[in-house]
């Protein structure tokens, strides 16, 4: 079969990157301009700041994505952007971008769903993964676990209901006084505590996931006793919360192996919060079931996953027009 190289473009957040990856597997380059520094003095995301730093760097950082891959834009055969879900400004810079890119150079336009990007960065990481497997798909924006049928079929099985985890992991070091973004700080502050505190477990019947609950019972937690050890409210926040991952997740396997004769046996984790050291452990522990993450550079925002996704996607015809849009609260599937 011919090779397939595409550019992929992510900017639904706080990242700009531009990434040139071959036949969804082999990474040319990936660019990642972050715009954290920036973000950071008001203690997260400021849509209308971001997607003005989208618009300074974007073709600076296609210019690099190309000459770090040694390639033109004639050695690309499609050109693709996540147009959803994420912030409508900065979507928009990098729909916008992609289209004219792919006039100009007369290539295919592929439009990706970040969401099925975060699942395609394992691919990326393990060349011989293949669907079906169930995926969990936990990040700052999202916490859904997908059975993931084959590379363009997806069943959303369950989701939560009000936070993401990823806000959890950020509104929880908030209120430690760790700062933004949170996730990795509580990762590493984790490892000195003990899990002593008691937090409740919110997960429902119908396997959807809940946060708010965990998240205010640490801020009241806090609240109460100003000078308890925030090392100790980390490791228990990681634990409980990470419970409610697992417990989930292995219904969802059961749930899913009781309709099918193909058995499941793989899970795969997505998105910047599987890049926590505790959740990776502890997912390892589960037996009889091989456990995937993205390496760590792959876990959170990154043009590469786009690319790795749109290849899938060019291959079973799905391409985009110029009248594609940014939606910024696109579903899976
Ligand atoms: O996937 P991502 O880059 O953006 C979205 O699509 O939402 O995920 C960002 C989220 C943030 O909430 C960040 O705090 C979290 O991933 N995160 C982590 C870790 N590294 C990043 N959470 C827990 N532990 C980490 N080591
Ligand atoms: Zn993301």
């Amino acid at each position: 079969m011919k090779n397939i190289t595409v550019l992929g473009i992510e900017s639904s957040c706080d990242e700009t990157s531009v990434s040139i990856v071959k036949n969804g597997r082999e990474v040319y380059s990936n660019i990642i301009n972050s715009q954290i520094d920036i973000h950071t003095l008001y203690g997260g995301v400021v849509p209308e700041i971001a997607s003005r730093c989208h618009t300074e760097v974007i073709n600076q950082c296609t210019k690099r994505a190309l000459k770090e891959a040694k390639m033109t834009l004639v050695d690309i055969d499609v050109v693709a952007c996540t147009y959803g879900p994420g912030l409508v400004g900065a979507l928009l810079v990098g729909v916008s971008y992609a289209k004219g890119l792919s006039y100009a150079s007369k290539k295919p336009l592929v439009a990706v769903n970040h969401i099925e990007g975060h699942i395609a960065a394992n691919y990326i990481t393990h060349k011989d993964l293949k669907p079906p497997f169930l995926c969990l798909i936990i990040s700052g924006g999202h916490t859904h676990l997908v059975y993931v049928k084959d590379y363009s079929s997806f069943e959303i099985i369950a989701k939560t209901r009000d936070d993401a985890i990823g806000e959890a992991f950020d509104k929880v070091a908030r209120v430690v006084g760790l700062g933004y973004p949170g996730g990795p700080k509580v990762d590493a502050l984790a490892k000195n505590g003990k899990p002593v505190y008691n937090l409740p477990k919110t997960n429902m019947e119908d396997l959807s996931f809940s946060f708010s609950g965990i998240k205010t019972a640490v801020i009241n937690l806090n609240h109460k006793n100003p000078n308890l050890n925030k090392a100790d409210l980390c490791a228990s926040f990681e634990k409980t919360a990470t419970e409610m991952l697992v417990e989930n997740t292995k219904l969802a396997i059961e749930k899913i192996n009781s309709k099918t004769n193909n058995k499941v046996d793989k899970i795969v984790l997505a998105g910047g919060v599987s890049a926590n050291s505790y959740i990776r452990q502890e997912f390892s522990k589960l037996e009889n079931i091989k456990i995937y993450y993205p390496e760590l550079k792959l876990c959170t925002d990154n043009a590469a996953m786009i690319a790795s996704a749109a290849y899938y996607k060019y291959l079973d015809g799905n391409v985009a027009g110029l009248n594609l849009n940014a939606i910024p609260n696109l579903k899976i599937g």
